[in-house]
């Protein structure tokens, strides 16, 4: 998500005024250490939630011990355990199971506290629009478990290559497209039944980025703005 910090996350922080910001999926953390001298410059908080995040999480903690709050969990055991956030960016398991109840956990809060927060998804295009993607597969209930290889993918080409290829050292559904498969499928699922009044963004580039806010004439044509004019 770091390709979109400066022309597309900073702007929708700094328009949505966001004091409380959730981060599904840290990783490097990159992104983390961008949101979060974002907080130590605008007396926020973040709450970053990742079973295995790949940098050193203590000095991150030494170094922001009033913003930093690190959660090393899946975001369906925590989400429903957090409140009043107004940003979340999602960029942990990409697949429709986990997508779309990460959805629905935040609709609930914000049913309880009257206000959706900004939402940001990660890879709402190819590779894993609709395709899922399993970091975790064991977290997932069979059920909502489609068959998956660690096998590459082509662009175009619903099936996995049998060598070679995007990501073939991660867990891809064995096909593309289809009922609950894949991030974009998840978010088109839950905008179809929630009650709520929201607005959906999309930008095309860089796997795809989804930004999902409460509908407002005047807010959707801001974010208008700041998505035409980051060129991205
Ligand atoms: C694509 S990376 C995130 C990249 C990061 N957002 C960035 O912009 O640099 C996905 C991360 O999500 C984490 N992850 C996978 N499943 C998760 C889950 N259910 N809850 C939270 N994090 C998860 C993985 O451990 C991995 O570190």
């Amino acid at each position: 998500m770091l390709v979109f910090w400066e022309k597309v996350i900073l702007p929708l922080l700094n328009w949505a005024g966001a004091k409380k910001i959730v981060e599904i999926g840290s990783e490097f953390g990159g992104n983390t250490y961008k949101l979060l001298n974002y907080c130590g410059a605008t007396n926020g908080q973040l709450f970053a939630i990742d079973p295995a995040p790949q940098y050193d999480v203590h000095e991150y903690k030494r170094m922001f011990h009033k913003q930093f709050h690190m959660i090393l969990d899946y975001s369906l055991e925590i989400l429903p355990h957090l409140n009043g956030y107004d940003f979340v960016l999602i960029d942990g398991d990409h697949n429709w199971y986990t997508v779309f109840n990460e959805l629905k956990i935040i609709e609930t809060m914000a049913m309880k506290t009257g206000k959706f927060p900004a939402v940001l998804l990660h890879d709402t295009e190819w590779p894993y629009g609709r395709r899922d993607m399993y970091y975790f597969p064991e977290s997932i209930p069979p059920a909502f478990t489609i068959p998956y290889a660690q096998k590459g993918m082509e662009h175009g080409r619903s099936e996995l290559l049998e060598s070679g290829g995007v990501n073939w050292i991660l867990n891809n559904a064995i096909y593309e497209n289809g009922e609950r498969n894949g991030v974009l499928t998840a978010i088109e699922d839950f905008l179809q039944h929630t009650r709520l009044h929201l607005s959906f963004h999309q930008l095309h580039s860089h796997n795809g980025l989804g930004i999902i806010t409460t509908k407002n004439r005047y807010s959707d044509e801001q974010i208008k703005t700041i998505l035409s004019a980051s060129q991205l």
